[in-house]
């Protein structure tokens, strides 16, 4: 039997309850597709940080690298400022093993309410390619006379030709491969940002070359957002920056149903890759069974993906329609009809009932 191993970082608020509903689902697939996935847990978050004062103990990335995947639940605590634990864990991780794309699906699922008038299933399916490791998330910049009158405050943003090219050439692979509408467009700002966008411009056009079957298109990212709510269905894969990506990729999210929905992947193609659902701890509804865990399910799902288990994906995201489409009155938390963990036993049933051929 193929053996995955997967390091669990349930981390903070809603991230352990939605994870359980993840594993839950993972786990009846596995047994269906003749797979197993050995999980590790790791405690990494902000309880721990607020009981030890440490965000990664000292060895845990080099332990890290040595899974198939891994499966993160959220990071963020109320009792921690801002930036600690985001830094520290999150974007630590991203950094240090190189997950240097973050792939966010957008999809509608038939019988999810869009807010969108109009909008159908068919008209919204589209992935964003966010760089990952670069950009105004460098961490580049700083402070000087903080606090005085005279303060100056820079943050830059790092583009390099590397990690620029890195991330175009995965988006323009991931596009044919995908073989939808076989249309990368370039979602940047280069009639401002002429230093950054200048490098991403020309390397899009220049990668472009080599790929004559995938069609190319820009945006500029303020039009992008109008796109999005306007034009949804001009869109198939979508390449941008990490600070534009991690915007539109929120705007992405309300338009397929909600935070309740949205899974995204941080990607290293040549090492370890993290699986988690967009939205966050959602430190309000801890503890209390509303929380939606079809984003963090979708995560799964993902991650079986990357893990080559083509077969497993699909019956993960067959499982996600049917709950959609046959069972939860809204995705948001508290409104869905059913409590985090019914929905859970509801998307591992059909996983288990479902045909597989
Ligand atoms: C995301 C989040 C993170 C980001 C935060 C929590 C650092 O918003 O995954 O989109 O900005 O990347
Ligand atoms: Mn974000």
């Amino acid at each position: 039997m193929k053996t995955y191993r997967v390091a669990v970082i349930p981390g903070d608020g809603t991230g352990p309850e939605v994870i359980r509903e993840g594993r839950k689902v993972l786990d009846a697939v596995s047994s269906r597709c003749g797979l197993k996935l050995d999980f590790h847990e790791y405690d990494f978050g902000g309880s721990r940080y607020l009981r030890t004062g440490e965000t990664l103990p000292d060895g845990a990335i080099d332990e890290l690298r040595g899974y198939d995947a891994i499966y993160l639940g959220a990071i963020g605590h109320p009792d921690v400022k801002p930036g600690i634990l985001e830094k520290g864990i999150l974007l630590r991780l991203r950094f240090e093993l190189d997950q240097y794309i973050n792939l966010r699906p957008v999809k509608l699922y038939p019988g999810v309410d869009c807010p969108l008038k109009n909008k159908k299933p068919e008209d919204i399916d589209f992935v964003v390619v966010r760089e990952n490791t670069e950009g105004l998330y460098a961490g580049a910049g700083g402070v000087l006379r903080k606090g005085t009158p005279d303060e100056v405050a820079i943050q830059e943003s790092i583009n390099t030709r590397k990690g620029v090219e890195r991330c175009i050439r995965f988006a323009f692979e991931y596009c044919r491969k995908r073989n939808k509408a076989r249309k990368l467009t370039l979602c940047g700002k280069t009639n401002v940002l002429t230093y950054a966008f200048d490098l991403w411009e020309r390397v899009f056009y220049d990668v472009a070359k080599e790929y004559p079957d995938v069609a190319v298109d820009y945006a500029h990212v303020d039009a992008m957002t109008m796109w999005f709510v306007k034009n949804p269905e001009w869109f198939d894969v979508i390449v941008t920056d990490n600070m534009f990506g991690d915007i539109i990729t929120d705007l992405g999210a309300m338009i397929q149903g909600g935070m309740g929905i949205a899974a995204g992947g941080n990607i290293n193609p040549d090492g370890v890759s993290m699986f988690e659902p967009i939205g966050g701890s959602a430190p309000k509804y801890t503890g209390k069974n509303v929380v939606n865990p079809l984003a963090a399910i979708c995560a799964g799902g993902m991650m079986l993906e990357y893990l080559g288990e083509q077969k497993a994906a699909e019956l993960v995201e067959s499982a996600v329609i049917e709950v959609t489409g046959k069972h939860l009155k809204s995705l948001a938390a508290g409104k869905m009809g059913y409590g985090t963990s019914e929905v859970g036993d509801l998307v591992a049933r059909y996983a288990t009932e479902l045909p597989v051929d």
